[in-house]
């Protein structure tokens, strides 16, 4: 039969949106946004006069190619710029990556707990996401490789995790890479890599350059402060950047965020001051938290997961409502099948005290 108004592809409406973290408390004056893992120091005062000095022309086009940047981005991390596509946002270029590897039928592996980019990215793609079970709330690679079917094109793998925290050591990242079969793309999203201080991580670069079916992406929402502008990278095998320079928009990066990510790129000491922070500040939320006697889930990134007990009064969602009236905005997770916890970034001296000081408030301690 004909249906009797335009109908979106199957699988569009099988995605649930994504849901932003909260950013106000009703009638609260100083808020602190503790929901979408921003850096509390903001963006380097270089990205920011960079920024302003290219509004003179905001009339003109971007470089479609994004060359500058990815250049600035080649040198900091001693990568072939002809390897390197910038996305407006990481988010950008993993649904490009779903685009141009998924088709109807396809099925593309995430962990339980993983970003909830991929699952849409994949429905919106017309492929069927599968959910790999995960050990401690982290990546599990044997129950990826028991996923994998005939039908599996794709493996996204956020390495961190958001909203776990947990990191998988590269000997397991390259098990798992080499228990898939050829023909599958390995995702590394590795948007929380500069935060990580393990001797026995790496973000992928290493495996991307020695393979021909894995792709890591990365961000500047994060450590380099710059979320608003909306911008990210990924480095991939040669083929595979033809393939996302194909479907990508022809300018999907803009010239603000070109100029402001060239600038935070190199100001090293600002992500130094930065990775710092939140070094200390990470140890000290999660020691704290844990002594009021939550659990903290072990984090490697800019956030933590924070676990509330299933008790009537002390839930997570009570705990939710209890900071947001303080103007504390911590993020609830259970779209990522976690009802029982609330993640937290890691915000200033001032915001981390103040929400274990509510907290302890909170569970009358
Ligand atoms: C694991 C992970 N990947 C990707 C992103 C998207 O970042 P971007 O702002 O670059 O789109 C996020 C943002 O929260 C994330 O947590």
């Amino acid at each position: 039969m004909t249906a009797t108004r335009p109908q979106p592809r199957p699988g569009v409406l099988d995605i649930a949106p994504y849901v932003p973290g909260k950013s106000s408390a009703p009638g609260v004056a100083k808020v602190f946004k503790l929901s979408s893992n921003e850096t509390p120091l903001g963006p380097s005062e270089r990205a920011i006069a960079a920024y302003r000095a290219v509004s003179a022309h905001l009339e003109d086009y971007p470089d479609g190619s994004a060359q500058a940047l990815r250049e600035a981005i080649g040198e900091a991390f001693g990568l072939d710029p002809d390897r390197i596509v910038c996305g407006a946002g990481s988010d950008d270029l993993l649904n490009l990556l779903a685009r141009a590897y998924l088709k109807d039928g396809d099925e593309a592996i995430h962990a339980t707990h993983g970003f909830l980019v991929y699952p849409i990215a994949t429905l919106a793609a017309g492929a069927k996401p599968v959910v790999a079970p995960e050990t401690n709330y982290t990546v599990d690679v044997d129950a990826i490789l028991q996923c994998v079917t005939p039908k599996t094109r794709v493996v996204f793998v956020a390495n961190p995790n958001n909203p776990t925290g947990t990191y998988i050591p590269f000997d397991e990242v390259k098990r798992l890479h080499r228990g898939l079969p050829a023909n599958v793309l390995l995702v590394l999203d590795a948007a929380y890599a500069e935060y990580v201080q393990r001797n026995d991580y790496e973000s992928g670069i290493e495996l991307v350059a020695t393979s021909e079916n894995v792709v890591m992406c990365r961000t500047f929402s994060k450590i380099y402060g710059l979320a608003a502008l909306r911008l990210g990278w990924m480095y991939g095998p040669a083929p595979v950047v033809d393939a996302v320079n194909r479907v990508r928009g022809p300018f999907n990066v803009n010239t603000p965020a070109i100029a402001a990510g060239i600038a935070a790129i190199r100001d090293s000491a600002h992500v130094e001051r930065a990775r710092e922070h939140n070094t200390r500040w990470l140890a000290w939320l999660t020691e704290e938290i844990g002594k009021l006697g939550l659990k903290v889930t072990p984090s490697v990134a800019n956030f933590v997961l924070i676990h509330f007990p299933d008790e009537k009064g002390r839930t997570a969602k009570d705990a939710d409502a209890f900071l947001t009236k303080r103007g504390l905005i911590l993020r609830q997770v259970t779209a990522y099948k976690l009802p029982n916890a609330l993640r937290m970034s890691v915000g200033t001296e001032e915001a981390n005290r103040l929400v274990v000081k509510a907290l302890a408030e909170f569970l009358g301690k």
